[in-house]
C-alpha cells in the first residue's frame, strides 16, 4: 500500500528522491498541493499530487496546455510532470509564494486598486489563453495566485479544453443560454465565480450582453 504523503517525504526523479515535501498547501478536487524542494534544480516548487482516478491522458493534456501557455507572465509555469510516481502521479509547478486570491478574500476585502489590477491580470491571462485556442473553464479565486509583484497569475488547467476554435467555429452562432453553458460562464461572465467574490469583470462578454 502506498505511504501517505507527509512532510519530509521524497518522491520523483530516477531514484524517487528528487522532490521533498515541505508543507501541505491545500486540497483540490484533483489532489493535494504541496510546497516542495526540487533537489535537482535547487529550487522550491509546488507539487500537485494527483488523485489516482485521474486518467493519464488528462494529466498530460493539462501539462501540455499549461506548458504551451506559460511563457505568459500572468500564467503559472509548469516545470515537470511524472506519471506513475510513488505515491502518485504529480505535476511540478512554479511556486507562487503569496498564495491564492482566495486566501486574500478570506482574510480581508481587497482595495479598489487591487481589484482593478487583478481583474486586468485575469483578462490578460485569458486573452492569451483564448488566443491560443484554450478554454480554462475553472477561473476562480483559488486558481489565481499572487506573484511577488502583487499581480495575479492564472493556474490549474485541470479541466481546460484545447482547440476551442474547432469545438466552437463561431461561438456567436449559439443562443445566449447555450453559449453560456458551452463557455462554462467561468471565464468571462459578469455573474461568474469571480464576480460573485466581488471581482466582477468590467466589460460584459458578447454572450452575456445578448442574454440581458
Ligand atoms: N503553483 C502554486 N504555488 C503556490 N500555491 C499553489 C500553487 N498551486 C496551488 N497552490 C495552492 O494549493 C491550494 C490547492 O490548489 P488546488 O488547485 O489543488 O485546489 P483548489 O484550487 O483549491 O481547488 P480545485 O481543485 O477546485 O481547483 C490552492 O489553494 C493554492 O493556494
Ligand atoms: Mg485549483
Amino acid at each position: 500500500m502506498p505511504v501517505a504523503p507527509h512532510v519530509g517525504m521524497r518522491l520523483g526523479g530516477v531514484a524517487g528522491d528528487r522532490y521533498e515535501l515541505v508543507r501541505r498547501l491545500g486540497n483540490g478536487v484533483f489532489g493535494v498541493a504541496w510546497e516542495a524542494v526540487d533537489h535537482h534544480e535547487q529550487q522550491v516548487v509546488a507539487l500537485k499530487l494527483l488523485d489516482p482516478r485521474i486518467k493519464p491522458d488528462r494529466v498530460l493534456l493539462e501539462a501540455q496546455l499549461q506548458r504551451r501557455l506559460s511563457e505568459h507572465p500572468r500564467i503559472v509555469s509548469i516545470m515537470n510532470v511524472e506519471l506513475g510516481a510513488n505515491p502518485s502521479s504529480f505535476v511540478a509547478l512554479e511556486f507562487v509564494r503569496a498564495g491564492s486570491l482566495q486566501s486574500v478574500l478570506d482574510a480581508r476585502r481587497p482595495t479598489v486598486l487591487e481589484s482593478v489590477r487583478w481583474i486586468r491580470d485575469v483578462l490578460e491571462a485569458l486573452d492569451h489563453t483564448h488566443q491560443e485556442g484554450v478554454l480554462h473553464r475553472d477561473v476562480k479565486p483559488s486558481n489565481l495566485l499572487l506573484g511577488p509583484d502583487g499581480h495575479a497569475m492564472l493556474t490549474d488547467f485541470g479541466v481546460a479544453e484545447d482547440s476551442v476554435h474547432k469545438l466552437l467555429p463561431d461561438p456567436g452562432m449559439y443562443p445566449a443560454h447555450n453559449s453560456a453553458r458551452v463557455w462554462s460562464c467561468a471565464d468571462e461572465c459578469p455573474d461568474g465565480p469571480m464576480a460573485r467574490r466581488g471581482l466582477g469583470m468590467a466589460a460584459p462578454s458578447r454572450h452575456s450582453a445578448r442574454s440581458r
